[in-house]
């Protein structure tokens, strides 16, 4: 039973994808490793407006969210969910076989966004370029069936997203990548844009690293809000669409409480000077 108090619901704003649909700026992680609690996601849709839940086949939780997406009496067409494709699956068949799993897993008949997990393809034997094509390929009929309504990239680089632009065809919905004060792949961003591909940051609190800088503590202080919300707060405002994790209730409550209030532009520019190229999930730099 959870004791946080419910608050109003969101008001979130949404970003347009170049296909027209919408997504929510704001969206609720899972993740393997102790990321996912039920009655937290539970909590998040029916208490704190969340619409927006990101998974993966990877984080091994699509079944149990499928049943708090029903146990949280929000209907279905309200939510925006994005899973993603690990590269064990990729290729033509596996990758269409894998989308409709995970829809079972989850219990949908349509996915709003699906997104390959990674460009390197753990396929021996074939160059990766070979087997993205491919993947993109059956990703892109999905989408013309209307199985996926948004079908995008995550941790792919610049020259990953060359590749798939000189194949032709749909043009990623989405580029899903880290982001974080530690963390501002600046130029990806700007290409992204320029190329009609809406940027989703994960990682917004650098799993927590970002919570005890003393620049970011300074500015909770002069917000009055916490560090995570500065944040959550900082990301949303440069137009990352951003999916903070947490699995406990009232963190979660904690970090919808980011709109209606704006950073100062001296303080959006003191955040960016704290990138200091540190990862704290993948490495995809080297990735042919
Ligand atoms: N595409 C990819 O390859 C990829 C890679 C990594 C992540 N992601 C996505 O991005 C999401 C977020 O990434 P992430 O979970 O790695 O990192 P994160 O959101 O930056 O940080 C999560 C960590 O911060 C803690 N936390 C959350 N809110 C807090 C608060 N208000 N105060 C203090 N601590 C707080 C969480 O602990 P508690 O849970 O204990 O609250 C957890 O340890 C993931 O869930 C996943 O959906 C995608």
């Amino acid at each position: 039973m959870v004791t946080v108090a419910s608050s109003a619901a969101l008001s979130c704003p949404e970003i347009s994808l170049s296909n027209g649909f919408n997504i929510p700026i704001l969206g609720l992680g899972t993740s393997h490793q102790g990321g996912y609690s039920h009655e937290a996601v539970v909590y998040a849709l029916q208490q704190c407006g969340i619409r927006h839940i990101d998974t993966a086949k990877r984080y091994g939780c699509e079944e149990a969210l499928g049943k708090a997406v029903v146990e949280s009496g929000v209907p279905r067409e309200q939510i925006w969910l994005t899973t993603k494709l690990w590269p064990a699956d990729y290729g033509y068949q596996s990758a269409k076989q894998a989308c409709r799993e995970s829809c079972a897993r989850l219990g949908v008949d349509y996915l709003d966004l699906y997104l390959m997990h990674w460009p390197d393809s753990m396929v021996s034997g074939r160059s990766n370029r070979e087997v993205r094509e491919e993947t993109w390929r059956a990703l892109e009929e999905l989408y013309d069936e209307g199985l996926c309504r948004a079908i995008g990239v995550s941790n792919f680089l610049i020259c990953h997203l060359n590749e798939l632009k000189d194949v032709g065809g749909v043009v990623p919905h989405v580029n899903q990548v880290e982001f974080h004060p530690f963390q501002q792949p600046m130029k990806l961003v700007e290409y992204c844009r320029k190329e009609g591909i809406v940027f989703e940051g994960y990682c917004p609190l650098a799993k927590g690293q970002a919570l005890t800088h003393p620049t970011i503590l300074q500015l909770a202080q002069k917000y009055g809000r916490s560090a995570s919300q500065i944040c959550i707060r900082w990301s949303i405002q440069n137009g990352v669409v951003t999916i903070p994790k947490s699995t406990k209730p009232d963190r979660i409550h904690e970090n919808c409480q980011v709109f209606g209030y704006n950073l100062d532009d001296s303080d959006m520019a003191a955040m960016r000077l704290l990138h200091d190229g540190r990862r704290v999930s993948w490495e995809p730099t080297h990735v042919e």
